[in-house]
């Protein structure tokens, strides 16, 4: 083996990873890794406490086949595939985001739903994903970029007495219409509001806004009424940090932290992403 492809110690490993904080809460640079390669346990825990502790952290310059990008996420938890990834002719369980998709998508307006790109990824499950490895394959040169929110400082921003009506409100998510003509039955479940965080033990404003959210036991306005407010903090730029992703580049976040947006600002070109999910506790890998 030559000197250039040698693999590095656990220890040069370590030494070589450098997280840069994107801002004060929310997103990291993380550099001095080689996803490519097999990341030692050292590596793999240090990775982890930054994804946990900033919500999500953006890799550079990453030249990564699909089954490294399957192999690296795979060692943060059991992989789950999408059902809609079942429809590209392509490795599972990886998950095609084309541009073509949304522009072909047909979508139904929902006038009992507040609709905006916010969302976590498979918020209708019963146990969602907890996290997700994201691969530039695909992008303009200019426009593209992805937000991402934190959603405990979301939910620290609200006032008092709407953090107290919250807290024992429960949201669904209805993916039916979505996951129905892929041949996925799944029946829709509710979720708090405000979850706690498994692993940090912080509160998370958590709605899915792709989602047709209705926050259950309230009147259509009234959880309308509510879901706009919980969408203003998420809008609000304190609470964010945007990513531009340039060939290469990687992101790997907290699905039960951070809510993502993609921006959809580059008219017809062919904008293509590569997901692998990873599912929570094993347990629970098929609910
Ligand atoms: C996603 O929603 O998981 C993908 C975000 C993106 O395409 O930027």
């Amino acid at each position: 083996m030559s000197a250039a492809v040698r693999e590095k110690t656990p220890e040069q490993q370590i030494a070589d990873l450098e997280i840069r904080p994107l801002q004060p809460t929310l997103g990291a640079e993380i550099s001095g890794v080689d996803l490519s390669r097999p990341i030692s346990d050292a590596t793999r825990d240090a990775i982890k406490a930054a994804v946990l502790k900033h919500k999500v952290v953006f890799f550079r310059d990453q030249a990564l086949t699909d089954d490294q990008q399957a192999d690296f996420a795979a060692r943060f938890g059991p992989l789950y595939t999408h059902p809609s990834a079942k429809r590209h002719d392509n490795i599972a369980p990886l998950h095609r985001i084309a541009a073509a998709d949304f522009n072909a998508r047909e979508l139904v307006p929902d006038p009992t739903s507040v609709e905006s790109g916010y969302h976590t990824d498979t918020s209708w499950r019963l146990v969602p994903t907890w996290g997700a490895v994201l691969r530039a394959v695909s992008v303009p040169e200019i426009g593209g970029d992805t937000i991402w929110v934190d959603a405990n400082l979301a939910y620290q921003g609200l006032p008092d007495a709407l953090k107290a009506r919250l807290e024992d409100l429960h949201v669904t998510h209805d993916f039916r219409h979505a996951l129905e003509p892929l041949g996925h039955d799944y029946p829709i479940v509710s979720h708090r509001v405000v979850r706690t965080h498994r692993e940090t033990g912080q509160k998370i404003l958590w709605v899915n806004f792709t989602q047709r959210p209705h926050i259950l036991g309230l009147d259509i306005a009234e959880s309308k009424e509510l879901l706009q407010t919980i969408l203003y903090h998420y809008k609000k730029p304190e609470n964010q940090v945007r990513f531009s992703w340039r060939p290469g580049s990687v992101a790997f976040w907290d699905n039960r932290a951070a809510v993502h947006y993609a921006v959809r600002n580059y008219g017809d070109f062919p904008r293509l992403m590569q997901r692998v999910l990873i599912a929570d506790e094993p347990l629970y890998a098929d609910l």
